[in-house]
């Protein structure tokens, strides 16, 4: 951007994952809403504090009640909702943090994207696979129901789309594995990652 010239900070994330003795990345969880994203995020997020590591949490809680409160549902209103969030968590992994995401993040090229602002080094994907039959039939919110009345409009899997990551670096499959096992597959998976080289 014209006339916009960067500050060098003095504090690197370099110094930053030597003082707090683990590397900073951000793990992100896409799935369909009531897929069990939060769920699988915070049990993670749980695991990983439990093991000392310095966390942080970006959900729709979070960031569309405050930061994005002014964003909806439609394609552009998502696009910019990540586009903000992806610059937030690489805010966070500057800052020596492991960022726990989940947003629903549906469209490839929005998960693009935000794998391009984080920088493909510091991204891992977790798709949380849960069909739309068994998150309509969970419908923890009741926001199916409603979607399917036509109260709301643009609903992720019902008149609003998800498309399936094709190379995720994790797929957990919410219907035939035990939720326990998944978690302790995905802290493993991130303990290599965490390891400063
Ligand atoms: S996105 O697509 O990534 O920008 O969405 P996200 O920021 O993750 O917000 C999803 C949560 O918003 C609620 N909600 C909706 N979801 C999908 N479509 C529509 N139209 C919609 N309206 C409200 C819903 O509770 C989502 O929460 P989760 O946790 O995914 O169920």
């Amino acid at each position: 951007m014209e006339n916009i010239i960067p500050h060098e900070f003095h504090i690197s994330k370099t110094e930053r994952n030597k003082q707090n003795g683990h590397t900073s990345f951000v793990v992100w969880f896409t799935g369909l809403s009531g897929s069990g994203k939060s769920t699988i995020a915070n049990q993670v997020e749980h695991e990983l504090y439990e093991q000392g590591i310095k966390t942080f949490s970006l959900d729709g809680d979070n960031i569309r009640k405050g930061l994005n409160n002014n964003l909806g549902f439609t394609a552009e209103d998502r696009q910019e909702n990540l586009r903000r969030i992806a610059e937030v968590a690489k805010l966070f992994v500057e800052s020596g943090a492991v960022v726990i995401a989940s947003f629903i993040s549906p469209l490839k090229k929005d998960r693009e994207l935000i794998k391009e602002i984080i920088g493909e080094e510091d991204f891992i994907e977790v798709f949380v696979n849960t069909s739309l039959e068994e998150c309509e039939r969970r419908d923890v919110k009741g926001l199916y129901k409603k979607a399917r009345a036509g109260e709301i409009k643009n609903f992720t899997g019902i008149d609003a789309p998800y498309e399936n990551p094709e190379n995720p670096d994790l797929e957990i499959k919410t219907e035939s594995e035990n939720l326990e096992e998944a978690i302790k597959r995905i802290v493993l998976h991130l303990q290599d990652k965490l390891k400063i080289s």
